[in-house]
């Protein structure tokens, strides 16, 4: 039995990568449980425990539209000052006020690349998402804080298919000038394959957009995460979301199932011998533990190849 693989490197790949821990936010977001603030601050502080730099923490949405989340308030008072850096998604000026009353210093906005998931999400036009993000940005910009941009349906949307590459590069182009300081591409209902990813990444860097401001979100529904991630690699990006425990999906993309487990990631970075910084073993702890408050097991198969059953 052995809790680490062998490390083996390969060509054509970075030393180091930065993981961008969603599972708070991404992963609750989508549980039909109701987890309670004390669990959800634990779960954050555990995360950090274990070394991954960026935990995104909860979101400043309507409580209507994702009460799994209602308690940001509470969730982010709790975390004091720890929590001001950790981001948060805001996805109007009616969010971003929330956030600034808390202090906190990274907001994230979140746009779609199709017209039916805009509506669906945001209750907006593709058009109309511009108009209410463009305020957010630039008054968070002002106020001095961190803004990271989502696009989502990147590789395929439910209900419209398959999504073209310059109508993605387009919308997250748009959401990026508006003065964000990264862009996350979002296999929203994670049907991507590696060519894919290649593809859509060579079309940003065609069209100008920076390999290093680009980050990679993907949904594991279809088992091609790490296969993604592994052409993402190739394609010089180097940064990438993934949510505890494969937590997650999205209450308004049907068929929207887990992140990629931030623990099948790291197992994965391990083995390439690409730095990460995080402790796989206190991951795998607090995966098991939150499983145990979920009342079922981690779709993670590192999860479940290392955790004892929860
Ligand atoms: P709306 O109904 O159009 O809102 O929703 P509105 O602007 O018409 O306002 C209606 C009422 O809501 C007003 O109150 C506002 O004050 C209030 P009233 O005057 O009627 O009493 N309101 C708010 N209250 C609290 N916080 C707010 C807020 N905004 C308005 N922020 C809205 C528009 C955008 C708010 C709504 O559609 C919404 O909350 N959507 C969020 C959906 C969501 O969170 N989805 C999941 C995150 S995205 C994701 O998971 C994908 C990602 O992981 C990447 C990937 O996988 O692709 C990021
Ligand atoms: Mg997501």
């Amino acid at each position: 039995m052995t809790d680490l693989p062998m490390t083996v490197p390969s060509s054509g790949q970075p030393d180091r990568v930065t993981i961008y821990e969603v599972g708070p936010r991404d992963g609750l977001q989508n549980e039909s449980a109701l987890v309670p603030v004390e669990v959800k601050e634990e779960l954050i502080r555990r995360l950090l425990a274990a070394g991954l730099p960026i935990v995104e923490a909860t979101s400043f949405v309507h409580p209507r539209w994702v009460p799994q989340l209602a308690d940001a308030e509470e969730l982010m008072r709790r975390l004091g000052e720890e929590g001001r850096d950790l981001p948060v998604l805001v996805p109007n000026e009616r969010g971003l006020d929330r956030a600034l009353e808390l202090g906190c210093r990274h907001v994230a906005i979140f746009g779609s690349a199709t017209e039916t998931f805009a509506r669906k999400n945001l209750n907006r036009s593709l058009d109309e998402q511009y108009v209410m993000f463009e305020p957010v940005v630039r008054r968070a910009r002002d106020a001095g804080l961190d803004v990271r941009a989502y696009v989502s349906m990147c590789f395929g949307d439910p209900w419209e298919g398959a999504v073209p590459v310059d109508q993605v590069v387009d919308v997250g182009q748009r959401l990026f000038d508006l003065g964000a300081s990264q862009l996350s591409l979002g296999d929203t209902i994670g049907v991507g394959t590696a060519g894919h990813v290649t593809a859509v990444v060579d079309a940003f860097a065609a069209a100008g957009m920076r390999r290093s401001d680009l980050a990679l979100h993907f949904h594991d529904t279809y088992g091609q995460a790490l296969s993604n991630v592994q052409a993402g690699l190739r394609a010089g990006i180097t940064t990438y979301d993934a949510s505890a425990g494969g937590l997650g999906g999205c209450p308004y993309a049907k068929s929207a199932t887990g992140n990629l487990a931030t623990e099948d990631l790291v197992w994965f970075l391990t083995g390439l011998g690409i730095e990460h910084g995080v402790d796989l073993t206190a991951l795998v702890e607090t995966s098991t533990w939150l499983a145990g408050h979920l009342g079922r097991p981690s779709p993670s198969a590192v999860v479940r190849a290392l955790g004892s059953p929860a």
